[in-house]
Formats: C-alpha cells, structure tokens, sequence
C-alpha cells in the first residue's frame, strides 16, 4: 500500500493534471441543459436592421419554433448591428434591432452572442459591455469565450481580425481595432488558447462558433485565413460543427478531406444575393440564398440540425449519431 505522503502527492498531481494546461484565458461560463440533459437552441446570424428585410419575419418564426422545441438558448453568429455596429452603449439600435424584435417568450433564453465585422465598424467596447446586459438580460457578448453545457460545449470565436483585407483594404469603413493590437500576437494567443481548450474538453460534443465562414459557396465564399489556422485545430480535436455566419444565406457543406461539418446561418435580414459559385455537389448538403435561421437538438448520442426559411417552413435537416458507452 502506498504511504499517505505518496497518496497525497499522487491527488495533488491529478488535480494539477486537471487544471493545467490552463483554459482560463478564456472566458468559461456554464449553461444549464434539460433534465434529460438534452439540449436544444436557435442560431441566427446577421440580422440587426430595425426588423426590415424580413428580420422582423424570422423573429417571429424562431419564436414559433423556439417554442416547439423548448430552447435553451440563441446562438447569433455576428453582425449583430448593420452598418456599422452600435455608436456606443446607448445606441437605440440595440433595442431596435435586438430587444423590441425578438419579443416571443421562447426567444426570452440567453443570448450568445460573436462580433461579426460590421460589428467591428462601430464602438466593439459597447457590444462587449455589461450595460446592454443590464438594459436586456438575455445578452451576453465576449470576444472569445467558452460555454459548457454538460454533454457539449461551445467555444465562441473572434474571427473579424484574422481577415486580411479588414487591415489592407477597408475600404471607406472604419475598423475599431482597440483591444486586439499587436494583431500578430492577438491571433496566436486565440489559437493557442483555443487549442489548449479544445484538447482538455471532456464534452461529448464540441461545437465552434465564429462569424466568418471556412467553407462557403456564398458571396464571401471560404476565408483563407481561418482554413489556414483554424481549421487544422478544429480537425485535429475531433471539432463535430463549425457553425457561422457571413455569408447571407443558409448552408451546409460535409467535405470529404474533414469530419467537421460546416454550417452557415447568416439569413437573419437582408439576403438574396444570387451570387453562389460552384461547389462540389457531393459536399453541398444544402445551400438556400434567402433569409432564416438553424435549430439544433442534441443528446447524448445525437445532433439533430434543421434549417427554416422565413414562413417556418422546413428547408433542411441533418442527423449525426455517436455511441453511448454506459457508465458501468
Ligand atoms: C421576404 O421574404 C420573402 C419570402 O422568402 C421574399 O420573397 C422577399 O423578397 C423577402 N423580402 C426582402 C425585403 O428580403
């Protein structure tokens, strides 16, 4: 039998097993799943526009099927306030755009909310602050930032300053980009710190969430940037969804050289665009160019994914199954 001083070192050394490699460079926060710890939610993406261009239309849809399935929370993939973000904290925009449009009483759950790039035109502190949480208690938004719920866990992504072009050529647009300067060192502390998180995950199920896409038929199409850094990461931790926005459309794309399923829900308002380049029709699952948004339903042993269109109507579904091991 070991000694007790011998046992003491061995707990000492597992719990220092646990802690480390440290996650806390980012933000953990814990969200309650359903008795049967079953967990279902919404994801809507670049939506914020007064309620015109049918976000007023989708709001009401996710609230229709937000009650059907007895959601637990919202997921926004960003562009969160069109054109250029909020001007500051009190910005009419964020009851216009959030609270005074997604009224349904299954849409009053926690808000997780990224930055998309429009988001990063306006005043980024603003978004971030605790005083829209106090003005509407639904809405939470970091940077980067990891939710764990029990059998998945969530880990919200800035991808905004991995695009190139946001710092060579913005154009007429002004980025604020207080808060991630040098930009070099900001991306590779957040790949690092997501690595580190990804690998300690004991989640059955590990979602990623960002604004911009990695794989995409759309207007905006792949972002070479993250399928050069990120998705590597993604791949080599078993990442089951990569889920975005961006591009203002519905999509799902299975490519054969990944197992990460790429999902895009941006059809929050303004869509239609028309413009949709080639893809392979064997990893093109779905590609829809109008507005709606994505449900999720996961257990255990399944991730069950819908799209909607803007009259509720059901565009697409998708089932992925994983073994349960019993305890014993
Ligand atoms: C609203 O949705 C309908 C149905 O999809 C579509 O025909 C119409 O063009 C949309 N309106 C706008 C402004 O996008």
């Amino acid at each position: 039998m070991a000694s007790p001083l011998v046992s003491i070192a061995l707990i000492i050394i597992s719990v220092a097993v646990l802690l480390l490699p440290c996650r806390a460079e980012l933000r953990q926060f814990v969200q309650g799943t359903k008795a049967d710890r079953s967990l279902s939610f919404l994801v809507v993406g670049d939506w914020g526009r007064r309620g015109l261009y049918n976000q007023s239309h989708v709001a009401v849809q996710m609230g229709r099927t937000g009650e059907k399935l007895d959601i637990d929370l919202i997921i926004s993939t960003g562009d969160n306030f069109y054109d250029n973000g909020l001007t500051g904290v009190n910005d009419p925009a964020f009851q216009e755009s959030f609270t005074n449009i997604y009224t349904a009483p299954s849409l009053q759950k926690q808000w997780y909310n990224v930055l998309g790039n429009h988001d990063y035109r306006g005043d980024v502190e603003a978004q971030l602050s605790p005083v829209l949480t106090g003005i509407d208690s639904r809405w939470l938004c970091l940077r980067s930032f990891i939710v764990d719920a029990d059998i998945v866990e969530f880990f919200f992504l800035d991808t905004t300053p991995f695009v190139d072009k946001f710092f060579t050529d913005p154009e007429d647009h002004h980025y604020d980009w207080s808060g991630i300067l040098p930009r070099e060192k900001y991306l590779k502390n957040l790949l690092m710190d997501v690595d580190s998180a990804l690998k300690t995950s004991i989640a059955k199920w590990k979602i990623v969430v960002g604004h911009h896409t990695i794989k995409s038929a759309g207007h905006h199409g792949n972002t070479k940037e993250l399928a050069g850094t990120l998705l590597p990461i993604l791949e080599a931790n078993n990442v089951d969804l990569y889920i975005n926005g961006h591009d203002h459309c519905l999509e799902h794309i299975s490519s054969s050289k990944s197992a990460v399923q790429f999902l895009t829900s941006g059809g929050g308002s303004k869509a239609w665009r028309g413009d949709v380049s080639w893809w392979n029709p064997q990893e093109m699952k779905f590609y829809y160019d109008g507005q709606g948004f994505m449900s999720l339903q996961i257990t255990e042993s399944a991730i069950d994914v819908v799209f909607y269109d803007v009259f509720g109507d059901v565009l697409h579904k998708w089932s992925t199954f994983q073994r349960v091991y019993s305890a014993i």
